[in-house]
């Protein structure tokens, strides 16, 4: 495996009940680039993520992060290789305050090395880092609310800002954009690019102008297959792939 490449999925293939949802998928992502995976409904974009962060196994071929086979690999390890995938809304604790959701996601970072009864010195620098992470996320002025408080925009930039402090090399986010209003797409997609500077990140997005504005490289799934790789403009201009989209593709 090269350098260029932080993952790598070789051949990889899922059944359900012998059927096929992901056939023969090939895909390289390089490192510190912002890569997103799309195509129409059912294409096998989630399944690629679940298997991929190790929540379902492959029924074929292989999957390599960092020059490591991740195939025979639990999600409990992805934390600790730096793969973080997003949390959905259904994992911030509500009852808790912004701040205390970061830091509950730092605690799970430094795992067994943090001493819950340390010292009170240790859990103001917890502090400093979570306000820090919620700073680069924009809800520093929000730190002290409850989180279910938090309308359903700064609750998605939670989330982001959650991920962050598990320090991940390789970020995977499903739909960042599912659900929010024109402003809070403009907030996230900036966020998005943010998150991706010296990291890599993964994207299954169905915006095509978010896509279009964050990617470096953008992977076309079809039932199952690649169907196109490339850049915005090599993908746009594919007749394969304006015909999954806009013909019996779509589903
Ligand atoms: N656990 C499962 N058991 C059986 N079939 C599944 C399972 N998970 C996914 N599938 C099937 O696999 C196919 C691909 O689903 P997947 O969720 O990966 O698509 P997707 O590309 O993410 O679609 P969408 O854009 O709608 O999110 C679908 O036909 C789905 O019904
Ligand atoms: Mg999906």
């Amino acid at each position: 495996m090269s350098d260029e490449f932080i993952l790598e999925t070789r051949n990889l293939r899922k059944e359900f009940n012998g059927f096929v949802v992901i056939n023969d998928v090939s895909l390289k992502v390089a490192r510190h680039t912002i890569h997103a995976l799309i195509g129409p409904n059912g294409a096998g974009k989630t399944t690629c993520f679940n298997l991929i962060t190790r929540f379902v196994r492959q029924s074929g071929g292989s999957i390599w992060f960092d020059g490591q086979d991740l195939s025979h690999t639990g999600p409990g390890a992805l934390p600790h290789l730096g793969i973080a995938r997003s949390f959905q809304i259904s994992s911030i604790f509500p009852h808790l305050s912004v701040l205390e959701n970061v830091r509950l996601s730092l605690q799970g970072r430094l795992g067994k090395s943090f001493n819950f009864w340390g010292s009170a010195r240790r859990l103001s620098h917890l502090d400093d880092e979570a306000m820090s992470h919620l700073r680069s996320v924009g809800l520093a002025e929000f730190a002290k609310r409850t989180a279910h408080e938090l309308p359903y925009g700064r609750k998605r930039a939670l989330e982001i800002a959650a991920t962050l402090a598990l320090d991940p090399r390789l970020l995977l986010l499903d739909e960042p954009m599912a659900g929010l209003g024109r402003e809070d797409v403009e907030r996230m997609a900036a966020l998005v690019r943010q998150v991706g500077e010296g990291r890599t990140v993964l994207m299954v997005e169905h915006n095509l102008s978010v896509v279009a504005e964050l990617s470096d490289r953008i992977t076309v799934l079809q039932r199952g297959d690649i169907l196109a790789e490339g850049s915005y403009e090599e993908i746009s201009s594919n007749p394969l792939v304006v015909e999954a989209y806009l013909g019996g593709g779509h589903g």
